[in-house]
């Protein structure tokens, strides 16, 4: 039962059936959240297994931050369930998530830029060693731990010594990435890890998404870019306005399909019409003039 992620919660849902095999690791069951008066995310469905990237896509505000402060211990749903393990949960810390094998990457990384990579890669799980009251950090085995590490997900930096404030973007949301798996991540979630990267590093953070993909954790990749989520992506969640308008897996859409999710044709003609009242814009590589539909309420402010 429970072939692909259908969007049927009524339906056969699984209660205590027994795991299949890719059983979820964590599943998000008609979820949503409210902040006060605010609907947020509603009626979402979710599921997450091990060795498989879910890509969740969406416009600003469609919801994606919402929906992993939920699975990364945030914020709560305010509707429906959350569950990890097939038991439902309700974490009230992030601590909860990582206990429980969930791992977020955020993009702005909680790094402190001057020191070096070694050090980041174990802040606030540092490595010691003798006997207290004569504990102190072990150097070596931290350096050489991280060093081992980041060589496994095919990392190679030439000097572990050097602040990781010296890193590409892309380099250390890879330090990132190494460092949840090292940390027994069995969910890792990335928010937009590859939104303020150019193509070239872009490459190298998905290949480390599949790299991880690879060691078996299950992965949440959020991002604007539907090109980047198919190059990685097994199933793909498509958010708008805080619900779910498009849940299919890899074999049931192709690129260009969800592309067209993404840039819904409405949305891409009135920006047409928009862009074409400001000077010095071609608009004549977007979609034809037919195509749009409501008129553009406010006229732009003249000058940029
Ligand atoms: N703490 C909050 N209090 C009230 N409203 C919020 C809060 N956080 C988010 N929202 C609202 O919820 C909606 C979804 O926001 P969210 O940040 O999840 O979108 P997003 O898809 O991550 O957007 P972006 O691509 O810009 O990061 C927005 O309308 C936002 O204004
Ligand atoms: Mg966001």
């Amino acid at each position: 039962m429970t072939p692909t992620n259908g969007t049927g919660t009524h339906g056969a849902v699984l209660q205590d059936t027994e795991p299949e095999d890719g059983s979820a690791v964590v599943e998000l069951r008609n979820a949503g959240k409210a902040y006060g008066n605010i609907r947020a995310l509603h009626g979402v469905n979710l599921t997450v297994r091990p060795g498989q990237v879910t890509c969740v896509l969406g416009d600003n505000g469609a919801g994606k931050s919402t929906l992993i402060k939920i699975i990364s211990g945030l914020h709560q749903h305010t509707e429906g369930e959350f569950l990890v393990d097939n038991t439902p949960v309700r974490f009230t810390t992030p601590r909860d998530a990582l206990d429980k094998g969930i791992a977020t990457v955020y993009q702005d990384l909680a790094t402190v830029p001057l020191m070096p990579v070694w050090r980041n890669f174990f802040l606030g799980s540092e490595m010691t060693r003798g006997p207290w009251p004569l504990r102190r950090l072990d150097i070596e085995k931290m350096k050489k731990t991280a060093d081992h590490e980041l060589r496994e997900m095919g990392i190679v930096l030439d000097d572990l010594e050097q602040p990781i404030g010296t890193l590409s973007g892309g380099q250390r949301q890879c330090v990132a990435i190494a460092r949840a798996v090292y940390f027994g991540a069995r969910v890792l979630i990335l928010d937009e890890p590859t939104a303020a990267l150019g193509v070239k590093q872009s490459g190298v953070v998905l290949k480390y998404i599949a790299a991880a993909r690879d060691r078996g954790l299950g992965v949440i990749f959020i991002t604007h870019n539907p090109h980047h989520a198919y190059m990685v992506g097994d199933h793909f969640s498509v958010l708008r306005l805080g619900t779910m308008e498009l849940s299919a897996s890899r074999e049931q859409v192709s690129l260009e399909e969800l592309t067209n999710h993404m840039a819904g044709g409405t949305e891409l003609a009135a920006l047409k019409h928009e862009l074409a009242q400001v000077r010095g814009v071609d608009v004549e590589e977007l979609p034809e003039e037919e195509d749009l539909t409501a008129p553009v309420a406010t006229a732009p402010e003249g000058s940029a």
